[in-house]
């Protein structure tokens, strides 16, 4: 990893200076190396939410938020999409670059040869609630791996990894599938050593004895980009708890766990799910936009405009606009979708919105997803998991290559501390008049 050294910041105390080395990145980005500040001045940064702040350095993946760019490995993904696939694409972000036709055949291999979820899991599956949200299934069912996979004997620490790093992608894949066909009581469809990676999916998803299901090429390739342009995004929230929970070098199994739970919130991998709920709103009030606009404008309605806004990209998305080509090429396939109209509709009157220039809000990467998922036939609830099932890969080489930074130290943020001052334990009888008495003085936090 090629990190300049160069020009420092000077961070002035009173009568005190201090230098603090500015490191520059590979595409240009600096930033003002604090891992000496607490030692030399005593004091702390505070960054809520991490706006400002960078957790680490990374070769994977690069985002330029002003212009739009997001590439993995230094490769575009606009490239990767029209050339790739989504296996050749997890090779690249975990290995660092593109397979030799060798390792990609190896490595399909592999994934195929851990396609199968251990039948004594199926039992897991069976006993879940049958409205339970396939996101909290699948967060639960990562970690459950990790008991029927546990490490094996006599391996190197890399060759384990490659082990469980290949088993996670292809029974993340399995298990969102059989999740789907048992929520509906029908027969789980078992891998097939003769499809793609995405094939796979499709068929465990929609084949049934009685209406064998037909692979549509279009639908695969289109399953192909929607999973490549979601496979990473540097330290978004769910790779940064994939991260965190990963520096207490716990089993990659867990801090996928941790990074799936993370995914789930609504405004982070839950959007695509929202912005489907969004718009079936506005279809159900009569197709206007303009009252979901006003909400999103007002600051006193804690209402965001779902699939809109992002914390780096300042403009489109760029994986939105490919987004819409997918969106393009799978309708044709199916019947019009009338929630693609009240997108399209949402989307010409927000992006001409002033508030929504002014705070650099156009769509991001969820709001077309839920479109292309519909005309895939995938479930609603299912949508989370599908971005699941492509940012696993990010997650997986971004574990790797914090575990493998010789620099890496555990999590563990400082805060600031704004609760009271020095207090004595009150004994139970004297709290009545203690806490009339202090609750007028003392804001709870
Ligand atoms: C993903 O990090 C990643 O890379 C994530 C992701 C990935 O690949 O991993 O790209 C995937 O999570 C995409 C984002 C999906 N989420 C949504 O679509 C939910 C709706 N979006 C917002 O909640 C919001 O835009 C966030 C959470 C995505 C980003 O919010 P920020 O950067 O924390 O910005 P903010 O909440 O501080 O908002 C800044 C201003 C505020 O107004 P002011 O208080 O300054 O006047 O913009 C406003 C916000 O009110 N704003 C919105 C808005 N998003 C931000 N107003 C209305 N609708 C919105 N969607």
């Amino acid at each position: 990893m090629a990190i300049q050294k160069g020009e420092v910041a000077i961070l002035t105390l009173g009568d005190r200076t201090i230098e603090l080395p500015i490191i520059v990145g590979t595409e240009g980005e600096r930033a003002i190396d604090i891992a000496r500040l607490r030692k030399e001045t005593g004091l702390i940064t505070l960054d809520p939410g991490f706006v400002n702040t960078g957790s680490c350095v990374s070769a994977i993946t690069f985002v330029n938020g002003e212009q739009g760019i997001l590439r993995y490995r230094g490769i575009p993904i606009e490239e990767l999409v029209e050339k790739s696939s989504f296996v050749e694409t997890a090779y690249l972000l975990i290995n660092g670059r593109l397979p030799r036709q060798k390792e990609l055949n190896r490595f399909r291999v592999l994934l195929n040869d851990s396609s199968l979820v251990h039948e004594d899991m199926h039992a897991f599956f069976q006993h879940f609630p049958r409205d339970s949200h396939p996101m909290g299934i699948l967060s639960s069912m990562v970690t459950a791996l990790r008991s029927f996979y546990p490490d094996l004997e006599g391996l190197s620490q890399s060759e384990e990894v490659n082990i469980t790093l290949t088993r996670l992608l292809s029974k993340v894949r399995t298990m969102a599938a059989m999740s789907y066909k048992i929520s509906r009581g029908h027969k789980i469809v078992y891998p097939r050593e003769d499809l793609s990676y995405c094939a796979n999916f499709l068929n465990m998803m929609f084949d049934s004895p009685v209406r064998p299901y037909h692979i549509d090429d279009d639908l695969v390739d289109a399953l192909n980009a929607f999973w490549i342009i979601h496979a990473d995004h540097e330290q978004n929230c769910s790779s940064a708890a994939v991260r965190l929970v990963g520096s207490g070098r716990v089993n990659l199994y867990a801090a996928i766990s941790a990074g799936t739970a993370a995914l789930w919130g609504p405004l982070h991998g839950g959007a695509n799910q929202a912005v489907i709920e969004m718009l079936e709103d506005i279809q159900a009030t009569g197709g206007d936009c303009e009252p979901f606009i006003k909400r999103a404008k007002d600051r006193n309605d804690p209402f965001r405009l779902m699939g809109f806004g992002h914390r780096v990209y300042k403009t489109y998305d760029p994986r939105a606009k490919i987004m819409k080509k997918i969106v393009d090429r799978v309708l044709p396939k199916v019947q019009s979708d009338p929630l693609l109209d009240v997108a399209m509709r949402l989307e010409e009157a927000a992006t001409r919105d002033p508030y929504f220039l002014d705070h650099n809000l156009y769509p991001n990467i969820d709001f077309y997803a839920g479109i292309v998922l519909r005309a895939m036939g995938i479930p609603t609830n299912m949508f989370t998991v599908m971005f699941a099932i492509g940012r696993l890969p990010g997650w997986i080489a971004q574990w790797k290559e914090g575990a493998a930074d010789p620099n890496w130290k555990l999590h563990r943020p400082r805060q600031i501390y704004v609760g009271r001052p020095l207090a004595r334990y009150v004994p139970i009888e004297d709290r009545d008049e203690a806490y009339s008495a202090e609750a007028c003085s003392y804001n709870a936090y």
